[in-house]
């Protein structure tokens, strides 16, 4: 017998050694909760004994409280999320009810209040600024809302940046900015530095930039915002190719229902908290 610990009750169980071995893609169904959970077996190596589900965001509870002075303002509430590695998950709801924040907490850029989060299976409450920071540049690549892009550095070499801390070969780097700037259409461009360019076209640079690492996760805020209805359209093509030709899970904020329908759910937000969520009809399980 294998024991197997639930991505989603977290409690132990135990299944047949024979499942692991005979299936390809091995799954199981907690006893406790009825949640499915594909079970993540490197078969390469003998299982420990304790395994986990294939999860990429795991949320349980999780409140953020910013403090103003003395008042308090509560920006998310009670948040549970169970995303699969290779999911493409939307997130949508009117301005201020908590999708940049909830982004900003599974980008690991901030810290929850309370609850727990699992980032690829990490308690990111339990790690240390260096292990967060080795977490994010090498597992998730983002494209923010503001392009917070280097104004008077060429598009190629902010897009070459993020190699440089990832110690990624200069010839490499090189090759790949331009083969990402020419991806996102910004192959004539790579010379200008963002202060030259549009604003559509900095957004650009910065979802090139986002891949610049092959993160295994992508969290984008509003990639398509600042694009003319045809180059969005090509970009969501790039995005949505990454989750199936390449297998990334991309979790994507925005306020435009078409662009939301490339994802394969829907998650609905209002007031800090999940109100609905939309399986988007021909992708995903429906
Ligand atoms: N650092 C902060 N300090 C205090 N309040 C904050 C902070 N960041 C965000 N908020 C508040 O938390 C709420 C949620 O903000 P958030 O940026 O997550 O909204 P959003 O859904 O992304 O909105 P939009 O669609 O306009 O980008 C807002 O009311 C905002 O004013
Ligand atoms: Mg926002």
């Amino acid at each position: 017998m294998i024991n197997i610990r639930c991505g989603n009750c977290e409690k132990l169980f135990s299944i047949e050694k024979q499942i692991l071995d005979d299936e390809i893609s091995p799954r199981a169904v907690c006893p406790y909760c009825n949640t499915h959970l594909k079970i993540g077996v490197d078969k390469t190596k003998t299982c420990n004994g304790l395994c986990s589900s294939n999860m990429a965001v795991e949320a349980r509870a999780v409140d953020k409280v910013y403090k103003l002075g003395k008042a308090e303002y509560h920006a998310l509430k009670d948040i549970n999320l169970n995303i699969e590695k290779g999911e493409f998950i939307s997130i949508m709801g009117p301005s201020g009810c908590g999708k940049s924040t909830l982004l900003n907490l599974i980008g690991c850029l901030d810290t929850a209040t309370a609850g727990r989060l699992r980032i690829g299976g990490n308690d990111v409450s339990a790690m240390n600024e260096n292990e967060l920071a080795r977490l994010r540049s090498h597992t998730i690549g983002f494209i923010f809302q503001t392009f917070n892009l280097i104004p008077r550095t060429s598009a190629l070499k902010n897009v070459e940046l993020a190699m440089i801390f990832a110690g990624v070969p200069r010839e490499t780097r090189r090759k790949r900015a331009r083969m990402l700037l020419e991806k996102v259409g910004l192959g004539d461009r790579m010379w200008h530095a963002p202060n030259e360019l549009s604003g559509g076209e900095r957004q650009r640079i910065s979802i090139a930039r986002a891949l610049s690492n092959n993160p295994s996760m992508i969290l984008a805020d509003e990639p398509t915002g600042n694009l003319d209805s045809k180059r969005g359209t090509e970009i969501m093509e790039i995005i949505r190719g990454l989750k199936e030709r390449e297998g990334k899970t991309v979790i994507m904020v925005t306020h435009d229902k078409d662009i939301a329908r490339y994802a394969d759910r829907i998650y609905h937000m209002k007031d800090g908290a999940i109100s609905e969520v939309e399986s988007v009809l021909g992708r995903g399980d429906s």
